[in-house]
């Protein structure tokens, strides 16, 4: 296992990984706790301080949400064996009636504190109800966070879907591995959103661990078109501030496709209003 060798005058940066499926027996990462033992060795190895576990909400097992987090304690307690901090999060589907589950949506922000949550979509249609959906996470308090949004096709053929979302208040994490298959559509597309400055932060969304770790082997490839404060930023200062519920200040408000992004904004948050008869008036 090739081991992050990044350093900061001296010191190592250590990792923090806020997507990855690491409970055992809730979907399709982790089959059992032997499997997630061997896990937690690995992320050890490669200086995770922080892994914020995060099972599948779909919408055919939103009824049996509760489960999803069982076995957090457990998991907890192994993870500290090895110096790692758990922090309790989901991978929730976008789904249109949220509001009316909000009861059971909260638990599964990060930390359940109601502030950042994982979303991810549809790969090859962008819901007609995105929008809104995000809408009613802002509205709450509560930032959506997109995950991978590099594999979504709907992104892929046109950027300016992922515009809309990010000035509808979205932050952005995108998966590591991506940065390993450059060829891909996904990976080529990752490396654009990083170049031009719109990725919040990276993490694993690693199932199992005959698979290598990808967010080390991400991060020592990004070294040469990265400095170390970004690198940094991107795998340490962003997501512990979003497990310990501080603001982020989105990555595409420093990006040069600011004013481009912001544009969405401006479509949103001013839509024509309709004068009313003492506005003509006024006018005459
Ligand atoms: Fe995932």
């Amino acid at each position: 296992m090739c081991k992050l060798n990044l350093s900061q005058g001296g010191r190592k940066v250590p990792l923090a990984d806020l997507h990855i499926h690491l409970l055992p027996y809730v979907d399709d990462g982790s089959p059992d706790w032997e499997t997630t033992e061997k896990m937690l060795k690995i992320l050890a190895e490669n200086d995770v301080k922080i892994a914020a576990p995060t099972p599948h909400v779909w919408e055919q097992n939103w009824q049996d949400i509760e489960s999803r987090h069982r076995g957090l304690l457990k998991l907890t307690e192994t993870a500290e064996k090895y110096g790692i901090k758990i922090v309790g999060a989901a991978e929730v589907w976008a789904i249109p009636d949220i509001p009316e589950r909000w009861g059971k949506v909260l638990p599964l922000t990060y930390a359940g504190a109601g502030k950042y949550l994982l979303v991810e979509f549809d790969v090859a249609e962008m819901p007609l109800y995105t929008e809104w959906f995000l809408f009613q996470l802002k509205v709450r308090g509560v930032t959506p966070i997109i995950a991978h949004p590099e594999r979504y096709f709907w992104v892929q053929r046109d950027e300016r879907n992922l515009f809309r979302l990010l000035a509808n208040g979205a932050l952005l994490q995108v998966s590591a591995d991506t940065f390993l298959h450059p060829e891909t559509p996904a990976g080529k597309l990752a490396l654009k959103l990083l170049q031009k400055g719109l990725v919040d932060f990276l993490a694993s969304d690693w199932h199992r661990p005959d698979e290598p770790y990808p967010l080390t082997l991400a991060v020592q490839k990004l070294k040469s078109a990265l400095n170390e404060s970004e690198i940094e930023r991107l795998v340490w200062t962003v997501p512990t501030s979003i497990v310990s519920g501080q603001s982020v200040q989105p990555a595409w408000q420093r990006s040069p496709l600011r004013s481009e992004i912001q544009a969405f904004t401006g479509e949103i948050e001013s839509p024509p209003q309709k004068r009313r008869w003492w506005q003509f008036w006024t006018l005459w």
